[in-house]
């Protein structure tokens, strides 16, 4: 027999053919040994391709293809599918009424954006479409001067579930001829690559529960949208272009030092260090892994698998450290994390493709020192109060026809009102919000309105920076 089988799930599953066959016998048995003590009269369902002849007759010759199971549910299984549903030439498909996923609103929003369009994507209602996927059958496409096929089948008998009577389907990627594995797996590769490709417009969130698991897109932060003392900010972004410079990376592996960098966003409440994070990721085309170690289940081995199996191209971002440890190691969670364990796990980090770590905390000073010594973290980046160059450059971002005179008559007007009490930068931001409708003069001379805004939430604790 010439044909060749793998079940791939991932492409590391194509290094280790051998023990997914292991495993998948020793599955065998079990079913078999089960089957037979539950219901001795059943004959024994065995399978050793996962298609007959008359299932590819036509278009490839049985005796003589390559084919790989791509399992249910895997994110292989769903690329293969849709590029099949898109390529190969399919009259067979299934169609479901869905909302539109994150992706299509967030690209909807900025094609409106973009064009000034009058249809405004709404926010409460999306309007449902007909999502369009694979339907069963034998399909092909050519793919860089192969053939590459897809059987979409359905197996076994049909059964209920809530949702009605189902019936279990697989996908089988092909290519004729023998000793082709390197085409499949090329192709799979290729289709990963796709995926994983950046549209600079927008980001990808991720959150770990057991695994990395996509969460939803936003629209890339604009840069120039995220107002810091200009010092902060150059030192950052200097930093950073430094560190993803191909004469970086070599340095690094040159000394075998682990290729990361870690930044400490520290500071209050609302002044930008969730924006920043989305900025530098649209700067860089990462996405955004957010973990947050305080959750229950998190043990110190989990928290090291998810550092070491971050998305390809992402940064990683720990939220509130703090909440963590106390500053003489305490526990603060009711989860298995252990002081050590989470110092491995920062350890642990560094890939080949370098790594960008953002740890934030509002309380700085509540941060044991050999969590933010240096090696383990970076850069500092403080996140204070707005200054008065915070405030004209803010003022400029939601009237950029105003002049230079009238951002600076803005801050002058706040620092005055405020008459030595400080202003967060989300509050600015809910003043210009507020007065979006008014011309610049107006929320320049309006300065006033934001000390009242402060009264009204006078409870704002101080914090250390
Ligand atoms: N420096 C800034 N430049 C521009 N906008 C800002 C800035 N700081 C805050 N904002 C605005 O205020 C809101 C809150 O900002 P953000 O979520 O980045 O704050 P944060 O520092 O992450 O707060 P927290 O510590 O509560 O997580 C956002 O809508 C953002 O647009
Ligand atoms: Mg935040």
């Amino acid at each position: 027999m010439r044909a060749r089988i793998l079940r791939l799930a991932h492409p590391a599953a194509l290094a280790c053919g051998a023990a997914a066959s292991a495993a998948a016998t020793a599955l065998a048995n079990r079913q078999r040994s089960c089957c037979s003590a539950a219901c001795p009269s059943q004959p024994l369902l065995e399978r050793r391709r996962p298609f007959t002849a008359a299932s590819l007759e036509g278009l490839v010759d049985h005796s003589d293809v390559t084919y790989a199971e791509l399992k249910q549910g895997t994110e292989l299984a769903s690329l293969a599918a849709k590029f099949f549903a898109e390529n190969g030439g399919s009259c067979s498909f299934r169609l479901d009424a869905s909302h539109p996923s994150a992706a299509e609103r967030t690209r909807e929003t900025l094609a409106c954006s973009m064009h000034d369009s009058p249809v405004r994507p709404a926010l409460t209602s999306p309007r449902r479409r007909t999502r369009v996927r694979l339907g069963y059958g034998l399909f092909q496409a050519e793919w860089q001067g192969h053939r590459v096929l897809l059987l979409h089948q359905t197996v076994g008998a049909p059964k209920g579930t809530v949702n009605g009577v189902d019936m279990h389907s697989d996908l089988i990627l092909l290519t004729p001829g023998s000793q082709k594995l390197h085409v499949l797996a090329a192709f799979c590769d290729e289709l990963l690559a796709r995926s994983d490709a950046t549209d600079p417009a927008i980001v990808k969130l991720y959150r770990f529960k057991g695994r990395w698991r996509q969460k939803t897109v936003i629209a890339a932060r604009a840069m120039e949208s995220v107002v810091l003392p200009s010092a902060v900010k150059r030192r950052v972004l200097d930093e950073l272009d430094d560190f993803f410079e191909p004469s970086t990376v070599e340095f690094y592996a040159r000394h075998g030092i682990p290729y990361k960098r870690s930044l400490l966003f520290h500071g209050l409440p609302g002044s930008g260090k969730t924006s920043l994070v989305q900025a530098l990721a649209g700067r860089y085309g990462l996405g955004v892994c957010y973990l947050s170690p305080t959750e229950e289940d998190m043990t110190d081995a989990s928290l090291k698998d998810a550092l070491q199996e971050l998305p390809a191209k992402s940064l990683v971002v720990i939220e509130d450290v703090d909440a963590l440890f106390s500053k003489t190691r305490q526990r603060k969670v009711s989860n298995q994390i252990t002081f050590s364990g989470l110092l491995n796990a920062l350890d642990g980090i560094g890939s080949p493709a370098g790594q960008l770590v953002v740890l934030t905390t509002n309380h700085r000073d509540q941060l044991d020192a050999a969590l933010i010594r240096n090696g383990r973290v970076d850069t500092h980046v403080p996140f204070t109060y707005a200054d008065d160059e915070q405030m004209r450059l803010l003022f400029r971002q939601f009237y950029p026809a105003a002049d230079e005179v009238l951002a600076a008559q803005f801050a002058e007007g706040v620092l005055a009102a405020l008459s030595g009490r400080r202003v967060s930068m989300s509050v600015l931001q809910h003043h210009f919000i507020a007065n979006r409708k008014q011309p610049a003069e107006h929320a320049a001379q309006s300065a006033h309105l934001i000390l009242e805004e402060l009264l009204l939430r006078e409870d704002e604790p101080s914090f250390s920076l």
